[in-house]
């Protein structure tokens, strides 16, 4: 028989994301909007193995939907990656009578829920996470807003770099994940994207083909590099001195994790954080939350933590001939 859940844990871990907020509002409304109580765990893992959990009501998240960050605040935690502390943390869910936890963070996050659910306490997890990494969905929450603030930075640094008629190399986020370098250079129409899942470490590449755009009378060359291969800055130098051409790097950093969420990041949140109540509720455990093909599904972890994703070939060859 499915086990009964009366209160519902919810907390945010890992990497913050525009759009977390929606989602725990989600959580707390449904949760309520169904008779079951709701309790907000503080700081992620570790904050749950500091007992910092607080009672939640709809007022407790009142006026958060527009906020970037999360109000639960998160962390990392490297005690929950042993068995005593996910022990433990299974034994203080029981201590404070939460029945099923909803974790919001990204594929280590989701480890960490894995154990607790193997520990008896129901768990749900949302992907929250601005890199696009994780391979049962094609939406993870904050995603849409960190490309749309990057590309608004690229934008405004490709208007100097046109101006001065230089090459910039803009460094983004996304970890080991090309996925955010792949959609600002394709909206940024940027002229290279270095992706951790495709570079060749060619540099002389790099520099013919700055110098045949500039034959062709290109004034600007837009080079959007991934976290993953890092080095902007002394990738900036090397470059210069193989072409000529002033070469300037910028890290947009952590700027790209902030901000008001965008419209499709706080409605997907928004429902996909009513989605894993409703699962809690019908008895489910150790699933995590999609979108895939068009739908809103639900996958078992061990599955979901198995499966490989891939940056899209077709869109990664065209991006190259659209900056032609
Ligand atoms: P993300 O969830 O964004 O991938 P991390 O990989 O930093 O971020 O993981 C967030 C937290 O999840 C870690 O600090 C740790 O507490 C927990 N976690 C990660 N991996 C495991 C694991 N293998 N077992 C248990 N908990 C884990
Ligand atoms: O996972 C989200 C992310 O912003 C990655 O893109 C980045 O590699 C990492 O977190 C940065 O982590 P921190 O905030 O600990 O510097």
């Amino acid at each position: 028989m499915a086990k009964e859940i009366n209160t519902i844990g919810v907390l945010t871990s890992g990497g913050d994301a525009p759009g977390m907020n929606a989602a725990i509002r989600a959580v707390v409304r449904e949760a309520i909007a169904k008779g079951r109580k709701v309790k907000g765990i503080k700081r992620g893992y570790a904050g749950l193995l500091q007992e910092e959990i607080v009672d939640m009501d709809a007022k407790s998240v009142s006026d958060i939907i527009q906020r970037g960050g999360t109000i639960l605040q998160t962390a990392r935690c490297s005690e929950f990656r042993t068995e005593e502390g996910q022990r433990k943390g299974a034994e203080i869910c029981h201590k404070h009578g939460i029945d099923g936890v909803i974790v919001i963070g990204g594929d280590g996050s989701f480890k960490g829920a894995q154990k607790l659910a193997n520990y008896g306490v129901n768990t749900i997890g949302l992907p929250g996470t601005i890199d696009l990494d994780i391979a049962c969905t094609e939406y993870t929450i904050g995603f849409d807003t960190a490309v749309n603030t990057a590309m608004e930075a690229i934008d405004k640094v490709r208007d100097t770099s046109t101006s001065h008629e230089r090459c910039s190399i803009i460094e983004v986020m996304g970890r080991g994940a090309g996925y955010i370098a792949l959609w600002c250079g394709i909206a940024n129409g940027a002229e290279d994207i270095l992706l951790p899942e495709r570079y060749d470490y060619d540099e002389q590449k790099i520099a013919n083909h700055i110098i045949e755009n500039r034959k062709r009378g290109k004034q600007h060359h837009i080079i959007v590099n991934a976290e993953g291969i890092g080095h902007s800055a002394s990738m900036a130098k090397r470059i210069e001195a193989a072409t000529g051409v002033e070469t300037r790097a910028t890290i947009l950093g952590h700027m790209q994790r902030g901000g008001s969420p965008t419209c499709k990041d706080r409605v997907y949140a928004s429902t996909m954080g009513a989605i894993a109540v409703d699962l809690l509720c019908e008895g489910k455990t150790n699933r995590i939350v999609g979108y895939l093909n068009g739908h809103f599904s639900d996958y078992d972890i061990d599955e979901a933590l198995a499966m490989e994703k891939h940056i899209w070939d077709y869109q990664y060859e065209i991006s190259r001939n659209l900056s032609l």
